[in-house]
């Protein structure tokens, strides 16, 4: 990585603005989270600079408040959970504009944490303003970025704010940039890229930058109706566009990797859980059927793949694992990733995290990344605003030309 982190700056004395994703799932009324994984990932940067005497001053979005204030988007129950788990109080800094900040940051001392209350309901935030940006930046001496879930947006504290102020990564964004980069950029073979979701529009960016980089694509989620159609066969009753099947076809065609579809499918008349299913070969899906899963053969055939690469990346769920009878294609490839430990292996965030963590195998796997929408641009091959805005390490070292 070639971004300047925390450990490349003298924190100590320093006023540190953190800007964390902790934008957890809670649950809807009783406003208590469900999940605290993007919480305990940012611990170890805050524990760093507060151990090192920085003032850390904490900003993070939570959920669209659209600019506005609405009360159940408070940061309060992060913040609770925070301390709890920091075991020191973190300060309400109040905000996250305005005479409020910047009066409890004068009060810290070295080694205290406080949070900015959400960002957004500053409409400043989302639209990058740069007197928002300024603001934000005037309470601190250094902007410590460990948001790696927000990196793709374009926003005050993400991109703005790194004008004004020493710009450098916390051990997490420096984590999931190294992790992700090595199924992107610095691949060991054989590679094996496990691609699901539900449609081939979500996924054409990358499918098209992964094959490039890995040797073999799996196929999976609602897209392989698309795929089916793509290889002349019938797709069943899945509402799919031209687009998405010429798209299909395209990547089948593509000579450098090999793209593999499943041999059979698990499919059923309609979209419920309780519905009647049916295993069937994937050049036989009934014309009212909906394919929700991958069969038990290509269930074995994957596992196979996987069990022999030294990468794996996943991204996308094979079925509808939600749903107990069409969790088995999502089952078994997360057993697979989990087994292999002579792979680095990866898992991008968004619904993948959530299925590997309701199998409980997060403990065994390389690294899941706490990036949804980011981790999907960064596969796409894409330069994150969040991340071009960070600090370079200088090349030019003394003793070098
Ligand atoms: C996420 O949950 O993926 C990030 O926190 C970004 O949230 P957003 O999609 O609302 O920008």
């Amino acid at each position: 990585m070639n971004k300047k982190t925390v450990r490349d700056v003298d924190v100590r004395g320093k006023r540190c603005l953190v800007r964390v994703d902790v934008n957890v799932p809670m649950n809807p009324g009783a406003r208590e989270i469900s999940d605290d994984s993007r919480i305990r990932a940012v611990l170890p940067t805050i524990r760093y600079l507060s151990e090192h005497d920085s003032v850390v001053i904490l900003c993070a979005h939570f959920d669209r408040p659209k600019g506005k204030v609405v009360e159940e988007m408070r940061l309060a129950p992060v913040r609770k959970r925070l301390s709890e788990l920091l075991e020191i109080e973190v300060v309400d800094a109040g905000g996250p504009s305005g005479p409020e900040p910047v009066a409890v940051v004068e009060r810290l001392a070295p080694g205290q944490v406080a949070l900015l209350e959400n960002l957004r309901f500053d409409p400043g935030e989302e639209a990058n303003d740069p007197e928002f940006a300024r603001s934000l930046a005037s309470l601190a001496d250094i902007y410590v970025d460990d948001a790696f879930g927000a990196a793709h947006r374009v926003h005050a504290s993400v991109v703005g704010v790194a004008d004004h102020l020493p710009a450098v990564a916390g051990f997490l964004m420096q984590k999931e940039l190294e992790m992700l980069g090595r199924v992107v950029d610095d691949v060991t073979h054989p590679a094996v890229a496990v691609i699901g979701g539900a449609k081939v529009a979500d996924k054409i960016q990358v499918l098209v930058n992964l094959s490039e980089r890995v040797d073999t694509v799996l196929i999976g989620g609602g897209m392989v109706a698309a795929f089916l159609r793509a290889q002349g066969y019938g797709s069943g009753s899945a509402d799919i566009s031209k687009d998405e099947v010429s798209a299909a076809k395209g990547l089948l065609d593509r000579k450098e990797t090999r793209m593999m579809i499943p041999q059979d499918v698990i499919v059923a008349k309609s979209f419920s859980a309780d519905t009647d299913s049916a295993t069937v070969p994937a050049d036989a899906v009934p014309d009212d059927a909906l394919v929700l899963d991958i069969g038990p053969i290509t269930q074995d055939t994957y596992a196979n793949e996987i069990g022999s690469a030294r990468t794996v990346i996943w991204n996308g769920p094979m079925g509808v694992y939600e749903w107990d009878q069409f969790a088995s294609g999502t089952r078994s490839v997360a057993n697979a990733i989990a087994e292999n430990r002579d792979a680095v292996t990866v898992v991008g965030g968004g619904s993948t995290a959530e299925a590997i963590d309701s199998l409980g195998l997060r403990d065994k796997v390389t690294h899941v990344s706490t990036g949804g929408g980011a981790s999907l641009e960064f596969l796409e091959g894409k330069v994150l605003p969040g991340v071009a805005a960070l600090d370079d390490i200088d090349n030019n070292r003394a003793g070098e030309q």
